[in-house]
């Protein structure tokens, strides 16, 4: 990898999480020279406004890759099944936001503020693929990463409220236009969705497992977490829930600990978190909500309390519970993809410079 800026590939350019790659670029004064976009057939020879330049859309074909150094891939799991392994093999790092390689257990699946560190192994040059976890996974993990560290978590019960915009920008349009014509009089008509979406809450889109009766989302966020906190033990509940909101899912989370902790010694485990706000007055019922999350970086926690109906224990006038309640909102198109990308990137390339 060069010390010049590397030359970056967007593949998705044109979607949700693609613009917000950019956007995020952009403040950076990324240089446009330095960036390449791509997108479906369907996308080639469009232009898309970057800093004061506009950039073709190329279309990702074979070989089309060749000369980046470093690929962010977010065009679902098909595109990045057939175009990452070969730009990897050729010296290309990819960074995926698609699910296709987040299990390979040689991929990492990073979190840069959990888990950056194990990307400091290895000499930094040469192609890989490094997924970026599950939206959903990325906020929670965020809020429970302290807790973690300071008390062991046994088990952890979770229950999303997730925007549309978690499924792409068709379903964003879908959300906006169907409360337009259910407020004019006129049925929603679902495309994107099994459901309405407008004035609607419902299960999670993705297929729903038979035998487990968990539906992909479900499952993704177990089986990640799992990986990322190298914790095949940790007790996970999870259900996953669609909410008419444009962007920024929330979580209403309850853990038990394996050590119990204060209410104080709690909260203080999770101020100065990197990545983390405390949003918690109870006296002005000021809590984390979707919209306070939408277009910032942080994940914001707050509803911190104390779960009775578990365990506790007197120690010397200080009562410290085995069980706590939280609830946590995070722009998943920022932290929960586009960002945690670019946090990425900066990990690979503080390698590469250290490498040097
Ligand atoms: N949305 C989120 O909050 C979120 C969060 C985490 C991860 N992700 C993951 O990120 C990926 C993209 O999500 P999104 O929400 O940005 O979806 P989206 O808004 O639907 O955008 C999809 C992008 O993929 C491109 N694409 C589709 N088929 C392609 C092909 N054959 N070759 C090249 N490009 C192709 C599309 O280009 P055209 O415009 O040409 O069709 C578009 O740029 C998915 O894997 C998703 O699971 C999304």
């Amino acid at each position: 990898m060069p010390a010049r800026p590397p030359i970056l590939a967007i593949v998705g350019a044109t979607g949700t999480v693609g613009r917000e790659m950019l956007d995020i670029l952009a403040s950076r004064d990324y240089p446009a020279g330095a960036v390449r976009l791509f997108a479906s057939k369907r996308s080639a020879g469009s232009t898309i406004a970057y800093c004061d330049e506009s950039i073709t859309v190329n279309e990702l074909t074979a070989g089309a890759l060749e000369g980046v150094d470093i690929a962010l891939f977010s065009a679902g799991s098909e595109v990045s099944r057939r175009f990452a392994p070969p730009a990897a093999a050729s010296g290309v790092v990819v960074i995926d936001n698609s699910s296709a390689f987040r299990m390979e257990p040689e991929v990492p699946l990073v979190i840069p503020e959990v888990n950056g560190g194990i990307l400091e192994r290895g000499d930094g040059t040469g192609g890989c693929i490094i997924a970026n976890p599950n939206c959903s996974t990325i906020i929670l993990l965020m809020a429970l990463t302290p807790i973690q560290r300071a008390f062991g978590i046994k088990r952890i019960i979770v229950s999303t409220y997730q925007a549309a915009s978690g499924a792409g920008a068709a379903a964003m349009r879908e959300l906006s236009d169907q409360s337009a014509d259910v407020l004019a009089g006129r049925d929603a008509r679902p495309v994107v969705f099994h459901e309405p979406c407008a004035f609607n809450v419902f299960s999670h889109n993705t297929k729903v497992d038979p035998a487990t009766g968990r539906n992909v989302e479900e499952q993704k966020m177990i089986e990640e977490t799992r990986k990322i906190w190298r914790d095949e033990q940790v007790a996970i509940s999870t259900t996953c829930i669609r909410v008419p909101v444009l962007r920024a899912h929330a979580e209403s989370i309850n853990v038990e600990l394996h050590r119990a902790a204060s209410e104080a010694r709690f909260r203080a485990a999770l101020t100065d978190f990197p990545g983390l706000t405390i949003v918690d007055d109870r006296g002005s019922n000021d809590f984390p909500t979707s919209l306070k999350a939408a277009g910032g970086d942080d994940v914001l926690v707050g509803r911190i309390r104390p779960d009775a109906s578990l365990p506790r224990e007197d120690r010397g006038g200080e009562t410290a519970h085995f069980g706590f309640d939280l609830f946590a909102a995070g722009d998943q198109l920022r932290k929960g993809a586009a960002l945690n990308a670019i946090q990425i990137m900066d990990l690979v390339r503080q390698r590469v410079t250290s490498a040097v």
